[in-house]
């Protein structure tokens, strides 16, 4: 483990394509209810785009940030459907990019991941990129070897070098996500370890929070939490039901005062 100051763990709530706008707006409220109280954990929500603007009034009033699920990488033009950095910026914290659901079901390659990374970087977001192999690379004993090549498409594509306080790691094995089988700790912890030795290898010392995803829920956070090098979770199934939610940030605070 490299030890980074600061690393204040995160738990960002990713919805996915959930909710309407009106359920969406009162899920935002049940959550900030439970969870605005907490500061040395950084919670985030990250809505439909649909949403973003009605749960940003919702939030305005604590300490919870609001990210979006993708961006694209161009700052405007003929991109039928697409949203920009430069559309979020300024009212948004933050976005997700890379996730294993864009890649496999939506097709995007590294170098695309990379590219929006780097867009939003321009913008001054905050990135969240999600990196994890299937199950079939995870047989083949190549986890290292994927999260690495999917990190260094990033890396390559950023314009300026990122430091820690631009992005966050998810570390997201694809075989984990919905399906209610969580990476053991060991598993977890192994792999997050290798992404923060890799990072640090490449861009200096200063490593990135890692999160770990994939079917995290209010009776396992805690013992993924107090891995050495997770540093809080992205949460999807269980960020659409508010009390589950508040366990796993009650979790990742837990895990900072120990
Ligand atoms: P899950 O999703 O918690 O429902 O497994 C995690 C994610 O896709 O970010």
């Amino acid at each position: 483990m490299t030890a980074v100051a600061a690393r204040v763990p995160m738990v960002a709530g990713n919805w996915k394509m959930n909710t309407t706008v009106t359920e969406g707006v009162a899920l935002a409220r049940a959550i900030m209810e439970r969870c605005a109280a907490e500061r040395d954990v950084e919670v985030a929500l990250l809505p439909p785009f649909t949403h973003l603007w009605p749960v940003r009034d919702v939030l305005a009033a604590g300490p919870v940030l609001l990210g979006a699920q993708d961006v694209y990488w161009e700052d405007a033009g003929a991109f039928t459907g697409e949203i920009s950095p430069a559309m979020l910026a300024g009212w948004c914290d933050l976005v997700l990019v890379g996730h294993s659901e864009r890649r496999h079901l939506i097709g995007e390659t590294d170098e695309e991941t990379g590219r929006k990374v780097a867009a939003a970087r321009r913008h001054g977001l905050l990135v969240i990129v999600a990196v994890g192999e299937t199950e079939a690379e995870r047989d083949a004993g190549a986890t290292a070897a994927v999260v690495e090549r999917q990190l260094d498409a990033v890396i390559a594509a950023a314009v300026d070098p990122l430091r820690a306080s631009d992005w966050v790691i998810a570390y997201e094995p694809v075989w984990a996500i919905g399906t209610g089988r969580t990476a053991t700790p060991d598993q977890a912890q192994e792999a997050c370890a290798h992404i923060r030795e890799h990072v640090a290898a490449r861009i200096g010392d200063a490593a990135p929070r890692v999160l770990y995803g994939g079917s995290v829920s209010a009776g396992n956070a805690a013992e993924l939490f107090a891995q050495p090098d997770i540093d809080g979770g992205l949460i999807g199934g269980a960020s659409l039901q508010p009390d589950a939610f508040a366990t796993i940030v009650a979790a990742a605070h837990a895990a900072v005062v120990r």
